[in-house]
């Protein structure tokens, strides 16, 4: 029996927000310790390219587990191949108020209502800032605030996207959280297409500014018609986006509705959300093709469920529900069973492009070499 499995028990009498806290501050002080920690295993080397980005293996964080990027290294130690850090936006928030986080354990499922609780994007520059070399690759999970108002949203993700263009490895446009009023409405129509043209020119200007191109990846929710993802596959085509992330929580609740908590206001997660995004990421694969790459969110607590993302059409798979559930062993065992597979691939390997930036990231204005 793992450490994990022991500490459950425990952990799952505390209120979720502690437990989360106590165990990322834990696993801070483990990674501290290098090679003593008990919990380090050699990384499971299986890698792939994707957004022209060399991923060691293609299992990574989801976006939410470490908003302000406080547990980078904490995180890494557990043998993940990317780490998405966020959703940050560009002033702080406090979030919504508490409580904002429930499990389901029958169901092996969370709600959450959390609202893009988070210290701002500054804070977590700094953190990027002092991190140092790594051998996995980052990604930064951009939002809006709050309060700002719905026309102007496109200013806050151009906001994030510049602040972190030199520390990211890739950035995700997270306009499908359900938590924040009106957020998904840029999901669609006017509002997409207006969104991603800013972008694309923001990303022009700074890909001249600093001589790399950061990829783009944009997350979606998995409540969405079909009508609706052809029409944005369409547009993240045109934009020339990088990939697609599929997908965030559902407000569908009805398969937990009979459960203690199924029935509070939030995002659902974890094993009732895996067939709905899963039927996403092959139909999202059916109107993209190989163009743009997916990458699979939702339900994976298995090293099968791994699979079937990667069956219908992922090229990578992110976990948050899983790890709480099923404990960091899982990263590990759908590693193993994927190389069993003969996943991965070895084409066109190159590193990071994080590293490549021709000016400092302090925003100085001055050119590089
Ligand atoms: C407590 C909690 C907070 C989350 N916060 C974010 C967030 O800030 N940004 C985001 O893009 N997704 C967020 N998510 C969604 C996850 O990244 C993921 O898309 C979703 O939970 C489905 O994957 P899972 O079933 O493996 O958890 C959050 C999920 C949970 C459970």
């Amino acid at each position: 029996m793992d450490l994990y499995t022991l500490l459950k028990p425990l952990l799952f009498r505390l209120d979720p927000e502690t437990a989360h806290r106590l165990t990322l501050a834990a696993l801070d002080r483990l990674a501290a310790l290098g090679p003593l920690n008990p919990l380090r295993q050699p990384r499971i080397e299986l890698p792939v390219e994707v957004m022209g980005l060399r991923f060691p293996n293609p299992v990574g964080l989801a976006a939410g587990l470490d908003k302000n990027g406080d547990h980078i290294r904490g995180l890494a130690s557990l043998g993940f191949g990317f780490i998405e850090v966020g959703t940050v936006t560009p002033r702080p928030q406090p979030g919504n108020p508490p409580p904002r986080l429930f499990r389901l354990p029958e169901a092996e499922a969370l709600i959450n209502r959390m609202g893009f609780n988070n210290l701002g994007v500054d804070h977590l520059v700094a953190n990027l800032q002092h991190l140092g070399a790594r051998d996995f690759v980052l990604g930064v999970n951009l939002g809006k605030n709050k309060d700002t108002p719905q026309e102007q949203a496109a200013d806050d993700y151009r906001i994030g996207l510049e602040k972190v263009y030199c520390l990211a490895d890739y950035v995700t446009i997270n306009i499908s959280s359900p938590n924040t009023p009106g957020l998904r409405d840029l999901q669609h129509g006017q509002a997409l297409e207006g969104l991603l043209a800013a972008l694309d020119r923001q990303r022009e200007r700074l890909s001249r500014r600093h001589g790399k191109r950061l990829p783009i990846a944009v997350k979606i929710a998995p409540d969405l018609s079909e009508a609706q993802l052809g029409a944005q596959a369409e547009l993240f085509r045109r934009y020339r986006m990088d990939a697609v992330i599929a997908t965030n929580t559902t407000l569908d609740h009805s398969p937990v509705a009979h459960l203690p908590h199924g029935q509070e206001t939030g995002g659902l997660s974890g094993r009732p959300l895996k067939e709905k995004a899963t039927e996403v990421v092959r139909r999202l694969h059916r109107h993209l093709g190989d163009g743009i790459p997916i990458i699979a969110c939702g339900g994976i607590l298995s090293p099968q469920d791994g699979l079937e993302k990667f069956e219908a059409g992922a090229r990578l798979i992110q976990l948050y529900t899983g790890l709480i559930y099923r404990g960091p062993a899982l990263v590990r065992e759908i590693l193993l069973t994927l190389k069993a597979a003969g996943g991965g691939d070895a084409r066109g390997i190159r590193p990071p492009a994080g590293a490549c930036c021709r000016t400092n990231p302090d925003r100085s204005g001055n050119r590089g070499a």
